[in-house]
């Protein structure tokens, strides 16, 4: 598979909104940025920034890399500012309609402030309109459940 494909659909800015459930608390909404883009030196860097619908209130950031490898195999690298940092490997497909699909997992590294999370699972689907995504976690808590999903409009092409 051609990696300049999956270059030309990940990289942009997208704008939308998400919503956020979890077995121990209470539902909500927010509103998202996240922008993938290519470095000079060919990085895949993404950045995420969410605000509370209602007044803007900076809600949840994460920033890292997407890394594609030989095979359709990608790695994507997550940090985020609640002490989590994610090393996550998975998989990228390019489907009929030309979408591209990225599903990556990884047992994350919690600094030892931080609240302990088991497991993250990570979807993305892109196409020429925007993204949508879903994740799921795993807490010492409670099982691999639902916790957020977005859908987002590409604004601009970032490449
Ligand atoms: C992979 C990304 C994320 C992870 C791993 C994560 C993890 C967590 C964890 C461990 C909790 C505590 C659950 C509990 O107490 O049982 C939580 C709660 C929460 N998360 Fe996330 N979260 C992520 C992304 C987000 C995003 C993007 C938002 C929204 C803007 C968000 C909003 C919240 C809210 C509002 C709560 C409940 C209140 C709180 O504990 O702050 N999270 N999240």
């Amino acid at each position: 598979m051609e990696n300049g494909a999956v270059i030309e659909a990940v990289c942009g800015r997208f704008v939308g909104r998400g919503s956020g459930t979890y077995p121990t608390i209470a539902d909500f909404e927010y509103n998202e940025i996240t922008i993938f883009s290519l470095s000079k030196k060919g990085f895949i860097k993404y950045s995420q920034g969410t605000t509370s619908i209602g007044d803007d209130t900076p809600m949840h950031q994460e920033m890292g890399y997407l890394r594609l490898g030989a095979d359709q195999s990608v790695e994507f690298l997550v940090v985020q500012p609640t002490g989590l940092t994610e090393v996550s490997v998975g998989s990228v497909a390019i489907l009929g309609d030309g979408s591209v699909e990225i599903s990556s997992g990884c047992v994350p590294m919690s600094s030892p402030s931080a609240k302990a999370v088991r497991r993250i699972e990570r979807k993305f689907t892109f196409d020429s309109l925007g993204l949508a995504y879903w994740i799921s976690m795993a807490t010492n808590d409670v099982f691999l459940s639902h916790h957020l999903s977005g859908v987002l409009t590409r604004k601009v092409s970032v490449n």
